[in-house]
């Protein structure tokens, strides 16, 4: 998979980049995360690329032509013009795990990170294929959801994680939280470790997580239960 972020702070996906799962599938060539400076793209001496809005108002817009012109690069390096453009916003519709697991299945997307008060509407209009936001509230920029959507997204990609059992077995992957979990030691200031998860008994433990797992989704997430 090929991901592409459009970004005019791209220094903040450097150090995320390098480490754990995700800097794993990157140096292992699983995944292609490529980071594009929207200045790079600006024909302005100055390399502006806001402006103010017209009708007047506070805050300034990014402005259309690098936008346009860093899509239409990337669509052209990667020599389909098809590929799925997603302008990150807290108007979008709100991101999940099914999400995540729909777009760990493409082989190319296009993230635009906005600033500002945003983008330019013909940007929206002519560019975009899809709105996405991480939550009712607002960010100042749309790397940091940029970095919430890549890493929900390549850990689902098969031969990213270790055990692709364990992504498989989190919350929300089926319409329950996860179980319960504990590791050495057995005795942790008199706080034990539950007398099934030690009795080798795999088809008892199954059973146990599967309680376990419905109890907190009804106590936490009701919502979540199909009827
Ligand atoms: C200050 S926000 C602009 C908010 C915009 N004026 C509005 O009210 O819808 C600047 C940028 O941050 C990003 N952003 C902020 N909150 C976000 C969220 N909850 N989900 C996704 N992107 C967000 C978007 O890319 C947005 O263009």
């Amino acid at each position: 998979m090929r991901i592409d972020i459009i970004s005019s702070i791209p220094e903040i996906f450097d150090s995320f980049l390098l480490k754990g799962i995700v800097g794993r599938a990157v140096s292992n060539g699983i995944v292609e995360v490529v980071i594009h400076n929207l200045r790079d793209y600006t024909d302005d001496p100055h390399l502006s690329i806001d402006d103010y809005p017209f009708g007047g108002g506070p805050g300034m817009v990014l402005k259309p032509e690098p936008i346009f012109k860093a899509v239409e690069s990337i669509k052209n390096d990667i020599g389909s013009p098809d590929v799925k453009v997603i302008f990150l916003t807290p108007q979008g519709e709100v991101f999940n795990q099914q999400k995540a697991n729909e777009l760990s299945k493409m082989e190319n997307i296009i993230l635009l990170c906005g600033r500002y008060k945003g983008v330019d509407e013909r940007v929206r209009e002519a560019l975009v294929d899809e709105e996405i936001s991480i939550g009712d509230y607002v960010l100042s920029g749309g790397e940091i959801p940029a970095l919430v959507l890549i890493d929900s997204i390549i850990r689902l990609i098969p031969g990213v994680m270790g055990n692709y059992d364990s992504a498989k077995s989190d919350s929300f992957q089926n319409d329950y939280l996860d179980y319960p979990h504990y590791t050495r030691p057995e005795n942790f200031r008199g706080m034990t470790v539950p007398d099934i998860l030690l009795s080798g008994n795999h088809a008892k433990i199954d059973e146990w997580r599967k309680k376990k797992s419905l109890e907190r989704t009804l106590r936490r997430r009701k919502d979540l239960i199909s009827e």
